[in-house]
């Protein structure tokens, strides 16, 4: 049975006068891969921050785990976003790493290990003490990815994190995001346009259209049986917009 972990409740988001997301509604599950595909400018990004309280709604509620969205530095500490470029301190990598235990006081030799942990899953091995910013796009990303996961949070929020990759850093970042789920359960979240990226690593998928969930559906069901003309057309790449 799935278990709901966050529930998004006739969310609405504007900026001025451009309404950008119109009344979501849609629960994520714990432990699921989530996709949430449209083409660019729909409005990905944005529910993603609302989601990690970068942005507020402007109308509408959040519900973690049962707990209304108030309680946002308790959600906040379980959460972490990755996104499509990577925030690079300018200091060594392992620092870079570090960073959320730090903030959430973890001791010296707690922090050692789950860093080196977070750096075998992400493939960087032996690349703690090199200076963040020579590391490759591709390994600047996956590091990124290990600041994201160090504190093992529940949720992992990943926006379009391949989109600025090479093939080989993709197939990568894939692997990750199946062994993060896998091995330590985690519900994540991921932004993305590209379709066949959808069908390698999602459960379910929604689309969003001119601010809009038009379909939530399971991945076969997306690829098979489309509830929706539009989600048809976008899916086989026919849609004008
Ligand atoms: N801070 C902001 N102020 C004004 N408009 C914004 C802001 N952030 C995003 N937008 C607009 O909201 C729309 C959705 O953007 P975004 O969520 O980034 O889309 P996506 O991630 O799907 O490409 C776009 O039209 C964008 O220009
Ligand atoms: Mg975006």
């Amino acid at each position: 049975m799935a278990e709901e972990l966050i529930r998004i409740q006739d969310l609405c988001k504007s900026f001025g006068s451009k309404e950008v997301l119109k009344n979501i509604n849609l629960v994520i599950n714990r432990g699921e891969i989530f996709a949430l595909i449209g083409p660019s400018g729909v409005g990905k990004t944005t529910l993603l921050r609302i989601l990690n309280f970068l942005e507020t709604a402007s109308d509408g509620k959040l519900v973690f785990n049962g707990i209304h969205s108030s309680h946002k530095i308790d959600a906040r500490r379980r959460m972490s976003m990755l996104f499509q470029t990577p925030a690079i301190f300018n200091t060594s990598v392992f620092n870079n790493v570090a960073y959320g235990l730090e903030v959430r006081n973890a001791d010296k030799n707690t922090i050692k290990e789950k860093v080196m942990n977070a750096l075998n899953i992400v493939g960087l091995p032996g690349k703690e003490h090199q200076k963040a910013r020579t590391l490759s796009g591709g390994e600047a990303q996956r590091m990124a990815f290990a600041r994201a996961i160090v504190y093992d949070p529940d949720i992992l929020l990943l926006d379009e994190p391949t989109a600025n990759l090479d093939p080989a850093n993709v197939a990568k970042i894939e692997d990750i995001i199946r062994r993060i789920r896998s091995e330590r359960g985690t519900t994540i979240v991921i932004a993305t346009h590209n379709v066949y990226q959808v069908k390698r690593i999602a459960d379910r998928v929604g689309i969003l259209l001119n601010g809009e969930l038009i379909e939530v559906n399971s991945k076969d069901g997306i690829f098979t049986v489309p509830k929706d003309a539009r989600s048809e057309a976008f899916i086989r790449g026919t849609m004008i917009y």
